[in-house]
């Protein structure tokens, strides 16, 4: 068992109706001038949005919003928040969405503060000492941004994206309704299952075998997974189904599943290259990926891909042979992912083969040209990338 911190500050206020508590939530966390940032448009189609506008006036909070966050969000975006911000006097900030309004939210609050440009934070070239306090009311169950340290933002200028992680990222609190989530469609409900899967499963393949209850709970949470999301598909208005697919999201990027564990995020690491250069769903470019990341490392620890097997996907173990079981258990989840409607190789999901030109740009870009590696169950150097990239295809 490794030696870890674990920090999960996030008041979380879970239930139907628990919306109408955000203009006291932001009392209590001190805003008295709030950002309400969200969307291309679905928390205004829902009335959730007007809801919530009405609650902060019904409350005397002052408020400006600002609308218009796409999937990957840009840093353009990010900019003109912060200008924002600093002209309206702004000391709180709500977002109104899922994880790409709340990354987009979050890094507003460190530039706010910043006498330079926000994106020195996500380029690694400098640190925040300050930062404003934000607050989200959850729509899509997914990235687990509500309760995470991180934000991922794409730079407009060459497509890249990249996360920045910091406690000082963590919301303050989290207002998660599950009947917010009833007006999904069905592509992002099971984008965000296999991105809630991953997020646990980026923490339990490790070289790492001594975390019984850290596994315990892995497992738990990944099979609580297989078994609703597809219920929820046949199911949308399910508030019993939607429930366990939002508080599993939260635990899954929450740190819980990976407290004893290295953690390894290659695959998340390759994916965000898919996404900063072809913009698809980061949830369809992770179960493009997963599959052959898998084959590339299993034999680093092949008895930790044939619990996996066992434990999760329910296959039953050929004692003779690890590798077929390891392979039986990787091939069972593709076929769920299939099921979910998701694509399993970048053909599938960007609809047309790569170039070697772009699979060398993505290989290039998530490993610095060159100077760093990803992964820790296996430390995958550029060639590595490329390699999984053409498996992928
Ligand atoms: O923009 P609107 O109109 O709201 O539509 C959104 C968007 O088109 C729609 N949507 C959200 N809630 C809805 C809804 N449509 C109908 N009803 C609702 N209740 O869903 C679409 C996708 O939204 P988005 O926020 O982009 O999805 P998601 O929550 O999956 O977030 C993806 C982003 O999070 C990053 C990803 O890389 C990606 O940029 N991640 C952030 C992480 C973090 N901060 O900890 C970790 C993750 O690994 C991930 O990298
Ligand atoms: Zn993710």
């Amino acid at each position: 068992m490794k030696d870890f911190s674990y920090y999960a500050p996030t008041q979380v206020v879970f239930g139907r109706g628990t919306e109408d508590q955000v203009s006291d939530l932001i009392r209590k966390y001190g805003g008295s001038k709030v950002l309400v940032h969200y969307g291309g448009g679905s928390a205004v189609r829902s009335g959730l949005l007007s809801r919530i506008t009405a609650g902060l006036e019904a409350a005397g909070i002052a408020y400006v919003t600002l609308g218009g966050v796409v999937p990957n969000p840009r840093l353009s975006m990010v900019r003109r928040g912060i200008g924002l911000c600093r002209e309206q006097g702004v000391d709180f900030l709500l977002a109104v969405g899922g994880g790409s309004v709340i990354d987009s939210c979050k890094a507003i609050s460190m530039g706010v503060p910043y006498e330079g440009d926000v994106w020195d934070f996500y380029a690694g070239k400098a640190k925040p000492s300050e930062w404003l306090p934000v607050g989200c009311v959850l729509t899509l169950p997914a990235s687990g941004s509500e309760m995470s340290d991180s934000s991922v933002i794409t730079n407009d200028d060459g497509g890249i994206k990249k996360g920045f992680n910091t406690d000082g990222y963590r919301c303050r609190f989290a207002v998660m309704d599950p009947e917010l989530t009833y007006t999904l469609p069905a592509w992002q409900t099971a984008c965000g299952a296999v991105d809630i899967m991953m997020h646990t499963m980026e923490r339990y393949f490790s070289k790492d075998d001594d975390m019984a209850v850290t596994d315990a709970l892995a497992e738990g949470l990944l099979r609580t997974v297989l078994s609703v999301a597809p219920k929820v598909l046949a199911q949308p208005r399910s508030y019993v189904l939607r429930s366990q697919l939002m508080w599993a999201g939260s635990l899954s990027h929450n740190g819980l599943t990976g407290c004893g564990t290295t953690g390894d995020w290659a695959t998340h690491k390759l994916e965000h290259e898919l996404s900063g250069m072809f913009d698809v769903s980061h949830g369809a470019g992770l179960a493009a990926l997963w599959g052959s990341w898998a084959r590339y490392v299993r034999k680093e620890n092949m008895s930790r891909f044939v619990r996996f097997a066992v434990n999760v996907m329910g296959v039953e173990q050929d004692f003779r042979s690890p590798e077929a079981t390891a392979e039986a258990g990787i091939c069972a989840l593709e076929d769920f992912f299939r099921s979910l409607g998701m694509p399993v190789s970048i053909h599938e999901l960007t609809g047309r083969e790569i170039t070697d030109a772009e699979i060398a740009e993505m290989a290039d870009k998530c490993s610095g040209w060159g100077t760093m590696s990803v992964g820790s169950l296996m430390k995958l150097s550029r060639s590595d990338m490329e390699n999984i990239y053409r498996m992928a295809r």
